[in-house]
């Protein structure tokens, strides 16, 4: 049988920054678009009004429900939430964060078809809706196979598309600033909210898995030199 050692290093100083700011991010975005939850029409944005007020039960489920999986989502990539006693916290936040998947992402699906910007800006929206729930249902069944490190890796695909929520809200007010009309700039930002966080994330993702298996070749080597050493001593082995 081939054991694989998973190789565990303590973050680092840069990781653990990283992790606060993404924290932030998403505490800021539930911050911001709590205002919604106040069911006052004012607060959506103009060219959505009519339709928000006409799906009103589609948009309050996507948002609390988003809401949801983007504030527990950072806690569940602390490594000390994931052994002990703290494994069943992590356990009962993995569901309520699948939950949250779930119904913001077919709601989210759902207002995909209505966004604002036509077509282009709507196909973008459709398929990170997708994406969300597919990468959702393939860390699902993984952890359900006890693979853990491909459990870990689509989550964090699906958090970084899930992160689309801040990067939408940081896209939107740059191209304002650098004069770009609301809407071209809404149509670009359906795309570049996403595509980004996604493809960092493969990279990091790759970068650990072509570390991991120097790791295991080099443990492996490591320990066929001390068998064969020990073997030596002992006057065993081959020949
Ligand atoms: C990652 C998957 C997500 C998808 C596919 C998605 C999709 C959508 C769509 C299509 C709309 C309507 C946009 C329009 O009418 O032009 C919308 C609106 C909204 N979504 Fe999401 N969303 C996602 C994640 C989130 C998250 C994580 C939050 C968390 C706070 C969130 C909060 C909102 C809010 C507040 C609105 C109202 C419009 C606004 O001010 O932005 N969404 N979403």
């Amino acid at each position: 049988m081939k054991t694989e050692i998973i190789q565990s290093r303590k973050p680092g100083l840069w990781k653990k920054i990283g992790w606060a700011v993404m924290l932030l991010l998403a505490a800021l975005t539930v911050l911001i678009t709590s205002r919604y939850l106040t069911l006052d029409p004012d607060v959506y944005f103009p060219e959505q009004k009519a339709v928000y007020m006409a799906h009103i039960t589609f948009l309050m489920v996507h948002i609390v429900a988003s809401m949801l999986a983007i504030i527990i989502g950072p806690f569940q990539f602390l490594p000390g939430i994931r052994k002990g006693r703290w494994l069943k916290l992590h356990r009962l936040l993995g569901r309520t964060y699948m939950l949250g998947i779930l119904f913001g992402g077919l709601s989210g699906l759902y207002m995909a078809q209505l966004a604002h910007g036509g077509p282009i800006a709507r196909l973008g929206f459709t398929l990170l809706a997708v994406l969300w729930l597919f990468s959702g249902f393939r860390a699902y069944k993984h952890i359900r196979n006890k693979e853990i490190e491909r459990h870990r890796e689509w989550m964090t695909r699906n958090y970084a598309l899930t992160f689309a929520a801040v990067m939408l809200r940081v896209w939107n007010p740059i191209f304002g600033m650098m004069g770009i009309d609301f809407t071209t700039g809404y149509i670009v930002v359906a795309w570049l909210a996403w595509m980004p966080n996604l493809a960092l994330v493969e990279f990091a993702i790759r970068r650990n898995r072509s570390r991991q298996r120097n790791f295991n070749a080099m443990s492996a080597s490591i320990r066929k030199h001390k068998t064969a050493e020990l073997e030596q001593t002992l006057g065993v082995g081959e020949g």
